[in-house]
């Protein structure tokens, strides 16, 4: 575990991109190819763009995508693919994507695309219930499912509201598409980005409380390869 505390989120994302690219480009170097998990969420945003500017031969790294809502249109401000599309693909050359496009049925292809090789490299992030992709608490450690189909807790759906993405509770759906932890410990580094004072209560769970199902993001202490980018806001519980 690798804990990298960044004056602001700007500063986060500069240095979190920073080693993302670094160790790409030494993937891509061996293996002539890498593959990447892309979370998304406000608090992936300078992250994204800053490795977006980042000296990596896009055209060699296939990317994945996390955790999509169950059924909202891709058109909707809140799409997570829409989120990618804008932020990120559209913005690179990438040698293949796959995104998921909310439909349940498309589960065992996503897994079967996901499964052919390893997969290098996931940028993960944190939400203010602690959950790790769309797996709130209690979340399922025991799947060895890739990706699940869940039910969002209130905490969750709250804090998308907050963030201004849906107008009220009652319309965010109600349930997602979600890489399960499971698969997600599979990626060989994770890189974690978690800025903002809305999160230091899930970063000082994540770091202190006993690993549970309870705090999701707890399981990250168990990857062998693990580093956590915190800004000061988010960092304050843990001085
Ligand atoms: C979000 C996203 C995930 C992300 C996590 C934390 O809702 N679906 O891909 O990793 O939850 O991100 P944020 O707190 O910025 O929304």
């Amino acid at each position: 575990m690798n804990i990298n505390i960044c004056k602001d989120a700007a500063d986060l994302g500069k240095k979190a991109a920073t080693q993302a690219a670094a160790y790409l480009n030494e993937v891509i170097g061996k293996n002539g190819y890498a593959r990447i998990v892309l979370s998304t969420g406000s608090s992936q945003f300078e992250t994204l763009s800053a490795l977006i500017e980042s000296d990596v031969d896009w055209s060699k790294v296939e990317m994945f995508h996390l955790d999509e809502y169950v059924g909202l249109p891709e058109s909707h401000i809140a799409s997570f693919r829409k989120y990618l599309k804008e932020r990120f693909i559209s913005k690179i050359n990438l040698l293949d994507y796959h995104l998921v496009d909310g439909n349940p049925d498309s589960i065992p292809e996503l897994t079967r695309l996901l499964r052919e090789k390893d997969v290098d490299l996931g940028l993960i992030g944190i939400g203010e219930n602690g959950h790790i992709a769309f797996n709130d608490p209690p979340a399922d450690f025991d799947t060895k499912e890739a990706y699940i189909v869940v039910n969002l807790d209130d905490a969750c759906k709250n804090q998308q509201v907050g963030e201004g993405w849906f107008p009220t509770i009652d319309d965010v759906p109600k349930q997602a598409i979600s890489m399960t932890v499971y698969q997600i410990l599979k990626c060989k580094k994770i890189i974690t980005c978690v800025p903002h004072e809305v999160k230091a209560k899930a970063i000082y769970a994540t770091l202190n409380n006993e690993i549970s199902n309870m705090v999701p993001a707890t399981m990250l202490r168990t990857h062998p390869d693990w580093s956590l980018y915190i800004d000061e806001n988010s960092a304050k519980l843990i001085k």
